[in-house]
């Protein structure tokens, strides 16, 4: 699987299935790739109705892409999705999909929205397993994580701070998770969130961590 960060929290999981979580490339001040270069997606999943993980591309890539939105129900059924037509994968936290190829669940988040619950997501594509916090602060439930979704592989944590967790949090997240790497996501996209990466590095110890600049990818 290639996984590519296109900016604050947005990233693409690219194999077998393509999958997005939160696009946010139009208005994105930290994207590097606009959407002609988003490869078809298959699946698009948003981890709440923010602006910065819900909004017009969405719409506009499900379209393009006969892409299904996967997110908590109460997202789905927004007047914005409803009349767009797109289809939709309504679930609740705790929930998974279930493909031939993929299964996708949500996770709790300690957060705010607009539309029902904030959530995470865990993504296993041929047992490798993703897992990406949405906007989460860190709770010590993150522990049950690896133990209901197995390993984790790559874990995408929000550093910046002021709307989700910052430098120390995401560490103690990561103790909690003990992922195999984690890729920091949600900071220094505007001022309020900016973060210092080596700081997150120095505090996750011996926990391996890889910055991916927006538009960077790595393949597992
Ligand atoms: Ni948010
Ligand atoms: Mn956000």
């Amino acid at each position: 699987m290639n996984i590519t960060r296109v900016g604050h929290a947005c990233v693409t999981l690219t194999g077998e299935k393509n999958i997005m979580i939160d696009p946010f490339i139009t208005d994105n001040p930290s994207a590097k790739l606009n959407l002609d270069q988003i490869p078809k997606l298959d699946y698009i999943v948003c981890t709440h109705d923010h602006f910065d993980h819900f909004n017009q591309d969405v719409i506009t890539l499900a379209k393009r892409d006969d892409a299904k939105l996967v997110a908590v129900h109460e997202l789905t059924i927004k007047d914005e999705v409803s009349s767009s037509g797109i289809e939709t994968i309504g679930m609740n936290i705790g929930g998974t999909y279930q493909d031939d190829k993929l299964s996708i669940s949500l996770t709790p988040a300690v957060h705010s929205a607009g539309a029902g619950d904030p959530s995470g997501v865990v993504v296993n594509q041929n047992n490798t397993i993703i897992y990406h916090a949405g906007d989460s602060a860190v709770f010590s439930d993150m522990k049950l994580i690896p133990e209901l979704f197995g390993a984790i592989d790559v874990a995408f944590l929000p550093i910046g701070g002021h709307y989700t967790m910052d430098e120390p949090a995401a560490a103690k997240a990561v103790e909690l998770l003990n992922p195999k790497l984690t890729v920091p996501i949600h900071y220094d996209t505007w001022p309020p969130i900016s973060a210092d990466t080596g700081k997150f590095i120095e505090l996750c110890k011996k926990h391996k961590v890889q910055i991916i600049e927006p538009g960077g990818s790595i393949n597992l």
